[in-house]
């Protein structure tokens, strides 16, 4: 102490001030060493007690294997009642999953599409690029582009940009010989055995035409997984739908029937558990028929968005408890990350391990 003579006495109290006695059970902050190898499970599971936004994604992989323990439990009660197959109430927790169209331009759709093909997922929002980059790309490929192409020289050349990928013109010429006789079946259907067509309906029947287990929408179909979008119209699909309206008057698009359908599954869920891809409407249509329930018990949000500016995009899960869409008991993550980065390592980490564990008869820690 001898060393501190001189030393104003008010700055040794205030940096050196006495912590209180340390809180119980606080996880000390540790991440991977990679004299261990190079262990990308070991790696990923690290993340957890590493801080910051790998923390949260610690936290979303627990969060989501909840869900899964929850789903793999026996049902209360049958919904036996129910006519709509793909309404009716079929786990132990009812797990919706939501993604902006981007991920079904990005290679993320191979990752939502084994999420489907195996069952994992009950309901799927998503917008109107969601569905139609999803059967795009079952007539020609998304290419990999540049963030900094020149927007008219593109233009000129016929080639569209999303972020860093690049979709010719063509293939939505070729999307549109694909989808138009199927909206003249939608009308002929409409006008002879009365069907009046909603956007999940549309979907389903999308999903049963393309007949390509690359698709998202194909393995929807095949498993009566619902996938909703309200605002079918703002896309290519909006785009074919308005010509359709000039060679073809008359289809009618009902999305009152659809938030009867959407709501009804959160309604009927034993558990409801959200993971929830980017913002916008795919994240409210979500948290909204989990209202219905007076919230989901469990919940994952993954996006880039902030709070500052007011926006339900960047609205955190505390502010979906306000409302009531997510449980005052649930312990809700949000991840601060650019989904294409980190969903496809968050579903190695959960669906996929189980699914893998499962299959080599292997038992999986879910805890
Ligand atoms: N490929 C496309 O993006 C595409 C194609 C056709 C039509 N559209 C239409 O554009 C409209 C707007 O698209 P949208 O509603 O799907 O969402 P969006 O692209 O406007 O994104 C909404 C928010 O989600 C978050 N987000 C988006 N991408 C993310 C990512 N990679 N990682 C983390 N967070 C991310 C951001 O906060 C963003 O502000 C929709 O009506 C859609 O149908 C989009």
């Amino acid at each position: 102490m001898n060393d501190m003579q001189g030393v104003p006495a008010i700055a040794l109290s205030a940096v050196l001030k006495k912590s209180s006695s340390l809180p119980k059970n606080k996880e000390i902050v540790k991440g991977y060493d990679f004299n261990d190898g190079v262990d990308y499970r070991a790696l990923l599971e690290s993340y957890k007690t590493s801080g910051f936004q790998a923390s949260n994604f610690g936290l979303a992989v627990e969060e989501i294997k909840k869900m899964i323990v929850r789903r793999q439990q026996p049902l209360s009660t049958e919904d036996v009642l129910e006519t709509d197959p793909f309404i009716r109430r079929k786990y132990h927790c009812t797990i919706f999953l939501g993604y902006t169209s981007n991920m079904a331009s990005s290679g993320v759709r191979d990752t939502i599409r084994f999420l489907v093909q195996h069952n994992m997922v009950d309901c799927i929002v998503t917008s109107a690029g969601g569905i139609e980059e999803d059967l795009i790309k079952c007539f020609a490929p998304t290419l990999l582009g540049d963030f900094s192409l020149d927007g008219a020289q593109l233009r000129d050349s016929g080639y569209n940009r999303i972020g860093n990928l690049i979709v010719p013109n063509k293939n939505y010429c070729q999307f549109e010989d694909w989808v138009m006789p199927i909206l003249d079946k939608l009308l002929e259907e409409q006008k002879s055995k009365n069907i009046i067509w909603s956007p999940s309906k549309i979907c389903t029947r999308l999903g049963e035409e393309i007949s390509n287990p690359d698709s998202i929408c194909y393995w929807a179909a095949k498993n009566e997984i619902p996938i909703f979008s309200p605002a079918l119209t703002d896309g290519s699909l909006g785009d074919m739908i308005y010509f359709h309206g000039y060679r073809n008057p008359g289809l009618i698009i009902d999305i009152a029937q659809d938030i009867k359908r959407i709501n009804s599954i959160a309604v009927k869920a034993e558990n409801s558990g959200m993971i929830i891809i980017g913002g916008g409407v795919s994240k409210h249509h979500i948290c909204n028929a989990n209202l219905m329930r007076n919230g989901a018990d469990y919940a994952v949000y993954i996006n880039t968005a902030n709070e500052f500016d007011g926006s339900d995009s960047g609205a955190r899960p505390d502010e979906a408890v306000s409302w009531g869409k997510i449980k005052k008991t649930a312990t809700p993550v949000k991840v601060y990350a650019e989904a294409s980065l980190v969903f496809p390592l968050i579903v190695g980490q959960t669906f996929a391990s189980v699914f893998h564990a499962e299959k080599s008869n292997l038992k999986h820690e879910l805890s």
